[in-house]
């Protein structure tokens, strides 16, 4: 009964969170098969890690054989350390955002973001939640790049990556497009994360960074032949986002393109449920976020001076990407 699975639902992610925490996903991709060798590997209770792998199991990350152990491929992808796509950082992650969703009836209540008392900066939270959503992007951004036609790809000599995080967009498209250089926005902390990601990728010597805040620095006019807004309009919301969309526009060259990655619900905001709860997720945290609607969207990059708006389905993301050209 869905009543039943949506009480307990923040049970299975606190599993998940647990198991990344406690790397028993590596540690089982290193060859610890049973629970009492992975208990001892990660320093835990070898019948409480029984318990916990037993959950693990019913929940389709790992499969059992008499008391053996595996990995099912989405976990040794997403989950093991040894893998270039881990998700780092997806257990403290989903601790810092927790803490704001038990206020979720308090913000109803005042309509105000929650207040953040010794809470990470800005800064600070970012680095960590860049790194856990890298390999969905990197992945989404593959199928991105492919749904642009090799004449115009090879057009692109200059990208635009804004609030660019740890680099997952602009690193899978500049490894698919040889010789394009990536000038990547964000904050200083987090332009850490994007150098280390960008060295451990090769592409060193094709990123430039400009750090600081984005709605200030200076992007400059006709430069650009594809730009980058990898899930930040959501944080921006509709007024700040429109202007982000209209000074993309005027950094990129003519039949420059946006790609614009966010979680979108559908016209009537009557699902899907994800985007609607990610709408939540900007209530809690930011003053003005949200998530717009395709049709949203389709306006101000029409405004913007965009046109040729197409959605690619990703199954990689959860909403199709959005790639505009400016006209
Ligand atoms: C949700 S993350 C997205 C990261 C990356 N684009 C991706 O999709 O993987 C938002 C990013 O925007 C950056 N950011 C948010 N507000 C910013 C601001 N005012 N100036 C510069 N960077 C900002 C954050 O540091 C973070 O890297």
């Amino acid at each position: 009964m869905q009543i039943s699975t949506d009480h307990w639902a923040t049970w299975r992610t606190s599993a998940l969170a647990a198991a990344v925490e406690l790397d028993v996903f590596t540690a089982i991709d290193e060859g610890q098969r049973t629970a009492g060798a992975v208990a001892s590997r990660t320093s835990a209770n070898a019948s409480a890690m029984r318990r916990l792998l037993d959950v693990l199991v019913a929940m389709k990350y790992l499969t059992r054989r008499g008391e053996n152990y595996e990995l099912v491929p989405v976990a040794r992808t997403f989950l093991s350390r040894k893998s270039d796509l881990f998700m780092e950082g997806f257990d403290q992650v989903t601790r810092m955002l927790s803490m704001g969703w038990q206020q979720l009836a308090q913000v109803v209540r005042t309509g105000q973001p929650i207040v953040r008392e010794g809470g990470a900066a800005p800064g600070e939270f970012f680095a960590v939640l860049v790194k856990s959503i890298f390999p969905q992007n990197y992945v989404g951004a593959k199928t991105a790049v492919r749904a642009i036609p090799p004449q115009t790809r090879r057009r692109i000599k200059n990208i635009l990556d804004i609030g660019g995080g740890a680099a997952s967009w602009s690193i899978s498209i500049a490894e698919e497009i040889p010789g394009a250089r990536v000038t990547l926005v964000d904050l200083p902390q987090v332009i850490a994360v994007a150098r280390q990601y960008a060295d451990r990728h090769g592409l060193a010597s094709r990123f430039d960074y400009r750090e600081g805040d984005f709605r200030e620095v200076e992007l400059g006019n006709e430069k650009f032949d594809l730009v980058i807004l990898g899930h930040i309009i959501h944080s921006e919301g509709a007024e700040w986002g429109k202007r982000l969309i209209a000074r993309c526009a005027a950094a990129l060259r003519s039949k420059g393109m946006l790609l614009i990655a966010e979680l979108v619900p559908n016209d009537a905001r009557t699902g899907p449920a994800l985007p609607m709860l990610f709408d939540l997720n900007m209530l809690l945290h930011t003053p003005e976020g949200g998530t717009f609607t395709m049709r949203d969207y389709r306006g101000w990059l029409g405004e913007a001076g965009f046109g040729q708006v197409k959605t690619i389905k990703s199954a990689s993301v959860p909403s199709p990407l959005i790639l505009a050209v400016k006209r």
